[in-house]
């Protein structure tokens, strides 16, 4: 027998930037093509922010539909969340300049540094803090605006990336809907191979080690771990629910490139008609991307009210997540 959850999806929303980038611009940057992109990574389009648009404009956009969507105001949240490894600034958290967007008076706001696996670490978080008693609605959050971190010459990584937020709200649960289980992991030792080494306190900006600010990374080793570290995810929390993969109406894999995703579906035994598949329009959106798949997801009723939803992701740290939410 399922223990009934404490805490629920009261509202969701998305925002992404107007502006689309197509492989054939990239095809004008640097030595890619169409082609290439599509078969390597299943990415058409991805949406990248005007220079000088932070991640808490994105993230305020989004959370206003998300409050929209569960009808309620600013007044009713009292902690906000944002999952970012490209906040605005180094400090203060871009949880605190959402705050300041929405006017929400009393709350707290704090950022979580967990890469792709920012959206589910921060759901946690929220989830385990309304639990104690000492919060009754948060805001989670996941934001990038990963196109500040790009290196527009390096043909590795340029193409993969996009920009956008998610939101959701959570509050108590009332009935069979809510978080049914989280899982949370990281392994350190693979920190190097996919990292962005500069303007942190170890490479402090100076004139001369600007072209450490970029995203670096091991492609073949980070897709490798990725498809068994979202299986392995998967199978923890299907362990701890003793629900079973049949029971999942629709997967949500962390949108990096369309190998991984089919990859971990035909690993786990999931058919593809349940598999979530959105990276074709918006590329590697990093901790956005699990929120902005549920929001999407919902909206096109592709997600019901009653549905069981598994969402697994992986990202630099190593760090990986799983979740099982019943809606
Ligand atoms: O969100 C966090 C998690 N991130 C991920 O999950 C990303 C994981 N990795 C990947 O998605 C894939 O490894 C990539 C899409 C990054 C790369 O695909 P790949 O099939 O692993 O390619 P590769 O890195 O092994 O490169 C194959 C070839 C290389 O040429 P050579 O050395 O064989 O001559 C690359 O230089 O493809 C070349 N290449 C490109 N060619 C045209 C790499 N990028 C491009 C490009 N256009 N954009």
């Amino acid at each position: 027998m399922q223990a009934k959850p404490h805490a629920k999806i009261l509202g969701t929303g998305r925002a992404v930037p107007e502006k689309i980038l197509s492989n054939a611009d990239l095809e004008k940057m640097v030595d890619t093509s169409d082609q290439w992109i599509i078969e390597r990574t299943g990415i058409r389009t991805r949406h990248i922010a005007e220079p000088g648009t932070g991640v808490a404009q994105l993230a305020a956009a989004a959370a206003r539909n998300a409050l929209d969507d569960a009808g309620l105001g600013p007044q009713d949240i009292d902690l906000i969340i944002v999952g970012t490894v490209s906040g605005d600034y180094k400090f203060p958290a871009t949880a605190c300049l959402v705050q300041q967007q929405l006017g929400i008076e009393q709350a707290a706001a704090f950022d979580v540094s967990a890469a792709c696996s920012g959206f589910l670490y921060s759901l946690r978080l929220g989830e385990s803090l309304l639990r104690s008693g000492d919060f009754r609605r948060a805001l989670i959050i996941g934001g990038e605006v990963l196109s500040s971190q790009v290196d527009w010459s390096d043909r590795n990584t340029c193409t993969l990336f996009g920009d956008g937020a998610g939101a959701a709200i959570i509050g108590p649960s009332q009935d069979e809907s809510g978080i049914l289980a989280l899982h949370l992991q990281s392994d350190g030792r693979h920190a190097g191979l996919l990292i962005n080494p500069g303007c942190g306190s170890a490479n402090p900006p100076r004139p001369d080690n600007l072209h450490l600010h970029a995203i670096r990374m091991e492609g073949r080793e980070v897709f490798r771990h990725a498809v068994a570290a979202m299986s392995d995810g998967l199978d923890r929390v299907l362990g701890k629910t003793g629900l079973r993969l049949e029971d999942i109406d629709l997967l949500i894999p962390h949108q990096a490139n369309l190998r991984i995703i089919q990859a971990v579906g035909k690993k786990v035994g999931m058919p593809e008609d349940r598999v979530y598949v959105n990276v074709d329009r918006f590329g590697n959106t990093s901790a956005a991307s699990i929120p902005m798949a549920i929001d999407e997801a919902r909206r096109s009723g592709r997600i019901a009210p009653g549905h069981l939803v598994a969402a697994v992701t992986f990202g630099a740290g190593f760090t990986w997540a799983a979740g099982l939410i019943r809606f």
